[in-house]
């Protein structure tokens, strides 16, 4: 048996020290171990009911196969550059554990529906880890949403004060843009879901294999229907890298309104002095770092992404070797966006909200002027179009006077039309504008409350 059980004995020359270098995977793909173990004890369970390996022949393999996972678990192994990857590493132990029976584990597989099934499994179960971690963002953000359904803050567009919200109302929306997340990833993992083992290397087996049995040892919904498609497949890890480059975006664009929020103009939050950092000659910094850190970081998830879909690109069916590379791409994005959850989670966590000052940012801001365009037609008839341009008329009257409009008269008001009377007067005041904002999905208290209640009972 040649030291390296893939290497076939057509190939008389040891691969030169340089392929080997450029052919190892071995540092990145044995994260997948378990997954590879896991799925060879399969593939000898159906080997051996479907009698094309014995009895006896299963049970050393299945046994082998476990002691593996202990050693490797344990600490006990060390995995061989040589060897090119997990799979070769553990087949060869297997090998040194059993002797010449471990050559019948690869009976009607080929690395190439080995390693797409491992691959699967992989990220069917770290997606477990990932859904927690997008639901304790959730958790974190709905705290907070409780206790501040009557904080107002400014609400923005251009990034210009739009209208009063609650923070609350801010803190929900990033729930829901989680919650879509939540809801693309197990998508993703049910479309995924689907056994590729048994395909062989592209054209399936003349051996009578059982791919249902298969499937359902590993939790798949079914075989995978192509076999020359099932090995060339990486749609799933591309679908994944585009659920984590989305999730990435949205903790870009939070990180993004906390960097603005910290600023000094803005002062709206104090940062958790555990999450920033200072400056090597500027004594007085707190900066954002943590913050800035996943918003730069959402760089590289995005060209992952692009990174796999540009070794797709070109090639044709079915199995080439720039495919090794998909997981490099998948692990390491994986970790960039697990690692900037946590971040935001922390961040979130341990924020502290300048309630007056956000408070003071939207009154002094004219931002309840809709508000009172919206008086004026329902209390005197107009249509939204002429409240809108007379509003207008007086906000640049308020602005020449140096005034905002909470601080206009009666009179002065009146100038504009005779009918306004003071109930218009109070649709200037901030927690007005708030409360009324009734309709579904709105800003006001009692809106709120309600998305609170709906955004525990689904993501909680
Ligand atoms: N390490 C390889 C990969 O990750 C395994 C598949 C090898 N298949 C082959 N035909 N050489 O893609």
């Amino acid at each position: 048996m040649k030291k390296n059980p893939s290497r076939n004995t057509y190939l008389k020359k040891s691969p030169s020290k340089l392929l080997e270098t450029i052919n190892s995977s071995i540092e990145v793909d044995y994260r997948m171990y378990n997954e590879d173990i896991e799925a060879s004890i399969a593939h000898a369970k159906m080997l051996a009911k479907q009698k094309i390996i014995n009895k006896n022949e299963e049970k050393k393999i299945v046994n082998g196969l476990k002691l593996i996972l202990h050693n490797i678990n344990d600490g006990k192994v060390s995995l061989k550059k040589e060897l090119e990857d997990i799979h070769m590493n553990i087949e060869s132990m297997l090998f040194k554990k059993i002797g010449k029976t471990a050559g019948k584990l690869h009976t009607a597989r080929s690395r190439n529906d080995q390693v797409v099934t491992d691959f699967k499994l992989w990220i069917r179960n770290n997606s477990i880890n990932l859904d927690k971690l997008l639901k304790n963002l959730q958790k974190i953000l709905i705290t907070i949403a409780k206790k501040n359904t009557a904080v107002v803050m400014p609400g923005y567009t251009h990034l210009q004060v739009a209208q009063p919200i609650s923070l609350a109302h801010q803190c929900l929306a990033y729930v829901e843009m989680t919650g879509r997340d939540r809801s693309r990833l197990a998508d993703c993992i049910k479309r995924l879901n689907e056994c590729p083992l048994g395909s062989a290397a592209l054209a399936g087996t003349s051996f009578p294999i059982d791919r249902n049995f298969t499937s359902k040892l590993l939790k798949f919904s079914k075989p995978t229907i192509n076999a020359l498609d099932s090995v060339s497949d990486r749609d799933f890890a591309v679908e994944f890298l585009f659920v984590l480059s989305l999730i990435c975006i949205h903790l870009s664009r939070m990180a993004e309104e906390i960097i603005l929020w910290s600023n000094q103009q803005f002062n709206f939050i104090n940062l958790p002095e555990e999450l920033a950092t200072g400056s090597s000659i500027m004594p007085q910094k707190k900066n954002p770092d943590g913050a800035e850190l996943v918003r730069g970081r959402a760089s590289s998830v995005i060209s992952n992404l692009n990174a796999l879909l540009i070794i797709l690109k070109g090639l044709p069916l079915a199995y080439s070797k720039d495919l090794q590379d998909d997981k490099k791409i998948v692990f390491s994005t994986f970790d960039d966006v697990c690692l900037a959850l946590e971040v935001m989670t922390e961040m979130w966590t341990k924020i502290t909200f300048n309630a007056k000052i956000m408070a003071e940012a939207v009154s002094n801001s004219n931002s309840t002027a809709t508000d009172f365009a919206n008086w004026l037609v329902q209390n005197l008839k107009f249509s939204f179009r002429e409240a809108f341009q007379l509003t207008g008329k007086i906000v640049a009257y308020a602005d020449k006077n140096n005034k905002k409009l909470h601080q206009l008269t009666l009179k002065e008001l009146q100038k504009f039309n005779q009918n306004i009377n003071l109930n218009a007067k109070k649709t200037f005041s901030v927690d007005e504008s708030l409360k009324n904002k009734k309709s579904f999905g709105g800003t006001s208290p009692q809106s709120v409350k309600q998305t609170i209640k709906y955004a525990i009972k689904k993501y909680l």
